[in-house]
C-alpha cells in the first residue's frame, strides 16, 4: 500500500509538484503516467525519502518511507537504472546488497536467473551493460530482498519488446500474489497492458486517476455513417461533442446508446458504432497532458 497526500516540490520559483495526491492498493499495478517533465520521478524520489517535499506527506505500509525498519525487505525500488556501480559486475552489485539485507547468495543466482542475466552476464562490469541490462538488473536489485511493494521510474526505458512483455508478466505476477505496484512511464503503450489503475500526471499536477477500465469507457465511442456531415449536425445538435478521427470516422464523448439515438432520431445508417478503446485512451492521454498549442504542434510535426 503506498498512500500519498498533497505532496509539492518547489525548486526555487519552480514548482515541480504540486498538491499531488493518490494511493497505489495491494494487488494492483499503478500505471503513473505523464510525459518528460511532469515530475513522476521528483514524486517517486519524495515517497521514497530521497528528495524531501516543501508540502504534503507520503507512506508506505502505513509508514514514511524512512521510518521502515528494513526497507530493502519491504519496499524494491528502481529509480535510476545506471546508479549502480560500474566497475563491478551484475552479480557482485547483488551480492553487495544481499549481505546489507541479509539475503542469501542463492537468492542472487535466482534472481540472475529470473532477470536474464546469468552465466556470462553476470561476469560482465555493469559500466559494460546495455541500458536493457541495466534495467533487468535494477529489476532484480529490487525484487532482491522479496518485498510486498515496488517503485519501479521508467522500468521500461531501454527495453526491447521481448523485455516489456517480460516485465509485463513479471510485475502481474507480483501483483496477483497481493503485491503493490507503482510504476512510472511517459509511454502509454509500455504500461497500458499491465497497469489495473492509472494515475496520470502533467505539469506537476494530477490530470487522471481511475481505473483503466472506467479510463478506456470514458474514452467515448467511435461511430460511422453513411452520410458523415449529417451524423456530425446530429450530435452537434444533440450537445454530443465528436472529434473526426484520422480515419474518417466520428469519436464522441458519450454512451453507444446516446449515440445510437441521435442517429435514429435523424433517420441515420449508421455503418458502425463501437468503444473508441486504445485509440481513445491514447487521444484522451495525449488531451490530458498536452495544451491545445503543443497538440497542434505535434499534429504538424
Ligand atoms: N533537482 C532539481 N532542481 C531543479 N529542478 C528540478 C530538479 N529535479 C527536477 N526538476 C524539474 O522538475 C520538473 C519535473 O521533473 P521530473 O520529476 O524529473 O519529471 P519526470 O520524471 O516526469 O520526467 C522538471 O521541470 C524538472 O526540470
Ligand atoms: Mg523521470
Amino acid at each position: 500500500m503506498i498512500d500519498i497526500e498533497g505532496l509539492t516540490k518547489r525548486y526555487g520559483a519552480h514548482t515541480a509538484v504540486q498538491d499531488v495526491s493518490f494511493r497505489c492498493e495491494p494487488g494492483t499495478v499503478t500505471g503513473f503516467l505523464g510525459p518528460n517533465g511532469a515530475g513522476k520521478s521528483t514524486t517517486m524520489r519524495m515517497l521514497c525519502g530521497l528528495t524531501s517535499p516543501s508540502a504534503g506527506r507520503s507512506s508506505v505500509l502505513g509508514v514514511p518511507f524512512r521510518e521502515l525498519p528494513n526497507p530493502g525487505r519491504e519496499v524494491g525500488v528502481l529509480l535510476d537504472a545506471s546508479a549502480q556501480h560500474a566497475g563491478r559486475t551484475g552479480r557482485e552489485i547483488l551480492t553487495v546488497s544481499a549481505r546489507v539485507l541479509g539475503v542469501g547468495d542463492d537468492r542472487v543466482e535466482e534472481l540472475l536467473e529470473l532477470v536474464q542475466l546469468s552465466g556470462d552476464r553476470a561476469r560482465r562490469r555493469a559500466g559494460d551493460y546495455s541500458l536493457g541490462m541495466r534495467q533487468r538488473l535494477g529489476i532484480a536489485h529490487a525484487l532482491l530482498g522479496d518485498p510486498r511493494v515496488l517503485v519501479l521510474d521508467e522500468p521500461a526505458n531501454g527495453l526491447d519488446p521481448e523485455g516489456i512483455h517480460w516485465m509485463r508478466g513479471l510485475l502481474r505476477d507480483f501483483a496477483d500474489r497481493g503485491g503493490t505496484v507503482l510504476l512510472s512511464s511517459h509511454l502509454l503503450h509500455e504500461i497500458e497492458a499491465v497497469a489495473d489503475h492509472l494515475v496520470v500526471i502533467a505539469g506537476g499536477r494530477i490530470v487522471a486517476d481511475d481505473s483503466l477500465s472506467a479510463l478506456l469507457a470514458g474514452a467515448g465511442v467511435v461511430v460511422r455513417a453513411t452520410d458523415t456531415a449529417a451524423l456530425r449536425r446530429a450530435l452537434a445538435a444533440a450537445e454530443l461533442p465528436s472529434v473526426t478521427t484520422t480515419d474518417g470516422a466520428q469519436r464522441v464523448e458519450g454512451e453507444a446508446e446516446a449515440v445510437g439515438r441521435v442517429a435514429a432520431e435523424h433517420g441515420l445508417v449508421l455503418t458502425e458504432l463501437r468503444p473508441a478503446d486504445r485509440a481513445g485512451l491514447e487521444d484522451l492521454f495525449l488531451s490530458l497532458t498536452t495544451t491545445p498549442a503543443e497538440r497542434r504542434e505535434e499534429i504538424a510535426a
